[in-house]
């Protein structure tokens, strides 16, 4: 079974893609993850993340694995967990501008590929459904207003003992969707086929629900 959910950023693809994993038994990938380990690459080497040409130089110094420990995805830089250290505004950033090099995409393919060719996965991004798994069984387009996802993100990152602003949260949210649904290669849009969930007025569960839903319906 493959699952593929896409869509803008706070819009709770990381929470819905684990649910369904454990409520299904399957293998949870995030793949913002990947893009993120690469942005961390390109910082530590003190490269503009805007320099296509000297990260495209970076990729074949680097290495970038999925693993699972204790059934928990972890990202492999060099073989160094990197854990949290991918989870701050400024690598989100760098994520979103170094994953509109079609170079890095290309970089990350076979890692996700090989990946749900072996196992059942729901895996989220941008471009699950539209490059990565286009023979998805299930694909959800999750979505919510910009004040909903600002809100949602905003705190996370207090959760997080991250300093910020709900005000500066979206500003930099909507920047980065701009980059995201813009760029030339594997642009996040909605697969033709993909199902469309809005949940700016749903919670968690609720999104959770309604998707199981969406799924059942589509394997029958
Ligand atoms: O899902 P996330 O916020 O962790 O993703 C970080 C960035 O990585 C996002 O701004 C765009 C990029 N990304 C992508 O281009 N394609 C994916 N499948 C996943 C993420």
């Amino acid at each position: 079974m493959k699952i593929a959910i896409d869509g803008p950023s706070g819009a709770g693809k990381s929470f819905l893609a684990k649910q369904i994993a454990s409520r299904l038994g399957i293998v949870y990938v995030d793949t913002g993850a990947l893009y993120r380990t690469v942005g961390l690459a390109v910082k530590r080497a003190d490269i503009d993340p805007r320099d296509t040409a000297s990260v495209i130089r970076l990729l074949p110094e680097i290495e970038v694995e999925l693993t699972y420990i204790d059934g928990m995805q972890c990202v492999l830089l060099s073989g160094e967990n990197v854990g949290d250290k991918i989870r701050t505004p400024e690598m989100s950033m760098y994520a979103s501008l170094v994953s509109a090099i079609p170079e890095v995409r290309k970089f990350l393919f076979n890692t996700q590929r090989s990946i749900a060719e072996k196992n059942s996965v729901v895996m989220d991004g941008r471009d699950i459904g539209t490059v990565i798994l286009p023979d998805a069984d299930v694909k959800i387009f999750l979505t919510a207003s910009n004040e909903a996802r600002a809100h949602r993100r905003y705190l996370e990152l207090k959760e997080k003992g991250i300093e910020t602003t709900p005000e500066k949260v979206l500003e930099e949210m909507i920047e980065r969707d701009r980059n995201d649904s813009t760029r030339d290669v594997a642009p996040a849009v909605a697969a033709p086929d993909a199902v469309l969930l809005d949940n700016s007025h749903l919670d968690g569960e609720g999104t959770v629900l309604r998707a199981l839903e969406i799924i059942s319906e589509k394997l029958g």
